[in-house]
């Protein structure tokens, strides 16, 4: 995983799934029932290191992502979060200057201490050769949630307020570069090796706006992240960014993008410099059906990236219902022919 990050074309490719602790492992189930609620998991050390390892032992997956959520972010700056059974996250609103004024900016690190111990715990439990890999939202997806209390909403709201008050909106996005890149640094002097920045709704930000406020906030985080930590990668997924693909390559200095399932890899390929890794692509509707279509996109997505530095993964996290057994199948479909570890 790592040489993939520093440019090297690694066959078979190193793979992890987004979202591999969840729900469709019965001993994440297990563990969520007996730790009561979702933030109650992420924010026991125990607890969420176990989860972070649970995908590991059962597949060993290449790299292993620190279990927590992007909404810590925003909890740790003071805003009431709950997740709703069946119906996700629910989140204290902010829409006004005020609101981001009374944002609590300076206590990241002290609130979000039980995350940076997990990451802890699992550096020092972790096999030597599975990458750690610490994570949060990019500012506009934080942002999104901040703005319309939950997710899956036409954004118009945040969209509304980028349009009518750039400089208002540009303070709320400032807050949240600043927090990101301070709990990403945390992450890393923790132990994570590489961290991954979800950028979830860029797709809904308009071709106009991309620039302003998916790449430049982005961007500064990146500059923060190796500025304390030089020569850490940074894995960058615009999800739905279509077009603005070899922009924010170009600019964010990331050292792989992620590609969603609704983008060509072959065209992705072209627009990002050949040292860039891509990530993902795989349907994960697909890898929930399973079958022989499933070994074909597999071998498709190897194909279009033979050559290229590459990491497997899906286009986005993997879903509920997917079967255990269609994981290993694509494990093992994937590393054909390579001795584990190797
Ligand atoms: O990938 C991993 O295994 C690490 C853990 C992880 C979670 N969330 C755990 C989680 C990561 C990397 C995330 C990122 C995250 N969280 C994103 C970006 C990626 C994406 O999916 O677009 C977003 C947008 C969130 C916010 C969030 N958290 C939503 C929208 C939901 C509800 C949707 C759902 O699947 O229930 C969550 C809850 C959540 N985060 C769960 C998990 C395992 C399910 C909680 C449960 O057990 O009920």
């Amino acid at each position: 995983m790592l040489r993939v990050l520093e440019g090297e074309a690694v066959s078979p490719p190193p793979v992890w799934l987004m979202r591999q602790a969840g729900r469709y492992l019965p001993e994440y189930r297990a563990l969520r029932a007996k730790a009561g609620s979702f933030l109650d998991l992420c924010y026991t050390p125990s607890f969420a290191t176990e989860v972070t390892l649970q995908p590991i032992r059962r597949f060993g997956f290449d790299a292993s992502i620190l279990f927590s959520d992007i909404l810590v972010v925003p909890h740790a700056l003071g805003l009431h979060l709950e997740y709703r059974e069946g119906e996700g996250p629910v989140l204290q609103t902010v829409r006004t200057a005020q609101e981001v004024a009374a944002l609590k900016t300076d206590r990241i690190e002290q609130q979000l201490a039980p995350v940076y111990e997990t990451v802890a715990n699992l550096a020092q439990q972790l096999p030597r050769e599975t990458t750690l890999i610490g994570f949060a939202g990019a500012p506009w997806t934080v942002a999104a949630y901040m703005v319309e209390g939950r997710g899956g909403t036409d954004h118009e709201n945040l969209i509304g307020w980028a349009w009518k008050d750039p400089q208002g909106f540009a303070a709320l996005i400032g807050v949240l570069v600043d927090a990101t890149a301070r709990h990403l640094i945390a992450q890393i002097k923790a132990g994570a090796e590489v961290v991954q920045i979800f950028d979830s709704w860029s797709g809904a930000a308009p071709a106009a706006l991309f620039q302003r406020w998916c790449v430049e906030p982005v961007a500064e985080i990146v500059r923060r992240v190796h500025a304390a930590a030089p020569g850490t990668p940074v894995i960058g997924f615009p999800r739905a960014g279509g077009s603005h693909i070899q922009n924010f390559a170009a600019l964010t200095n990331v050292s792989a993008v992620g590609i969603d399932q609704f983008t060509s890899l072959e065209w992705a390929r072209r627009q990002v410099p050949v040292t860039t890794a891509l990530q993902g692509n795989l349907d994960p509707l697909l890898l929930e059906a399973g079958g022989p279509s499933l070994d074909i996109e597999i071998e498709r997505i190897l194909t279009a990236m033979a050559g290229a530095p590459h990491i497997f993964n899906l286009g986005h996290g993997i879903r509920q219902h997917t079967p255990i057994e269609h994981v290993t199948q694509l494990v093992e479909r994937i590393r054909k022919g390579r001795g584990r570890g190797t």
